[in-house]
């Protein structure tokens, strides 16, 4: 039995990218998943961490984010919305998240929920990340739209590499062990067009939320990014010269 997490990062569930993660959610519903659901604007989540969610921190302390994560960690004093959340990742196989391009990358509040979830000590440490982290064997899925045309998102585009600009968020899953599919990306998605290309993303919108079903039928077969190895890095923690690089945030100098 698969629990499926679906993370929607967006201000309005009746915009595409909620119609997107319902859609998501119903497909999951399909297959005899147990669907778990964080729809970050219906909870109100806080994406600012900050020293006003640890009571304990002393006021005379200057606030130290991830010591005041870890020994909340440590004395089971976590925020509750941040424990419901880690609860909802421990309990997931996967995860599928659900959000916009917004400035080049995903909506503050995704950013954000990463920041104070991701507690420290709690979900990941010195000795559990990369390799050794503790989501070992689960897999993550970004389903991602942009305002940018394709050709404009694509390695040579103007509005700069998607491949790129999604990195960093799956970089971060990758610290904490798991596993990130080839994300999913809709192009082209705003309410500028009119008439008969308005029709046409509308029709390509709505062949895209009757697909969802065979997209999550075939995660299973679906590409993995590629990541280094612990072992492809010496004791410096730099990419050894026999060992490839799979992106330019990691690459071979000169
Ligand atoms: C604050 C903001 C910033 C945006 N920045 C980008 C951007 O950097 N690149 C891009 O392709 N689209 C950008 N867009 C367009 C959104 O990606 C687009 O509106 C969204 O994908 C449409 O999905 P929705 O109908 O579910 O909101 C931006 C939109 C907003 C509101």
């Amino acid at each position: 039995m698969t629990t499926t997490l679906i993370v929607l990062a967006h201000p309005e569930g009746r915009s595409f990218n909620g119609a997107w993660a319902e859609a998501s959610r119903q497909a999951c519903l399909a297959a005899g998943d147990t669907v778990l659901f964080t729809d970050l604007e219906r909870l109100g989540f806080d994406a600012v961490e900050s020293v006003r969610h640890f009571a304990g921190w002393p006021a005379e302390t200057p606030f130290d984010p991830l010591k005041a994560q870890a020994d909340a960690s440590l004395s089971q004093g976590l925020p509750a919305d941040v424990s419901a959340e880690i609860a909802k990742l421990r309990a997931a196989d996967r995860v599928i998240f659900h959000f916009p391009i917004w400035w080049f990358a995903p909506p503050a509040v995704l950013k954000g929920w990463l920041d104070r979830v991701l507690a420290h000590e709690e979900t990941h440490s010195v000795e559990q990340r990369f390799d050794s982290g503790q989501f070992r064997g689960r897999s993550a899925l970004f389903c991602v739209t942009t305002g940018a045309q394709a050709e404009e998102s694509g390695p040579d585009g103007k509005e700069g590499d998607i491949r790129l600009l999604l990195w960093p968020l799956a970089y971060t899953l990758r610290y904490l062990g798991f596993d990130v599919w080839e994300p999913e990306i809709i192009h082209g998605v705003h309410g500028y067009h009119r008439d008969a290309k308005r029709l046409a993303l509308e029709s390509r919108l709505s062949a895209a939320l009757a697909a969802q079903g065979d997209l999550i039928a075939g995660l299973p077969r679906r590409p993995l990014l590629p990541f280094n190895a612990d072992s492809d890095f010496d004791a410096e923690g730099r990419l050894r010269p026999d060992r490839p690089s799979h992106t330019p945030f990691i690459r071979h100098p000169g």
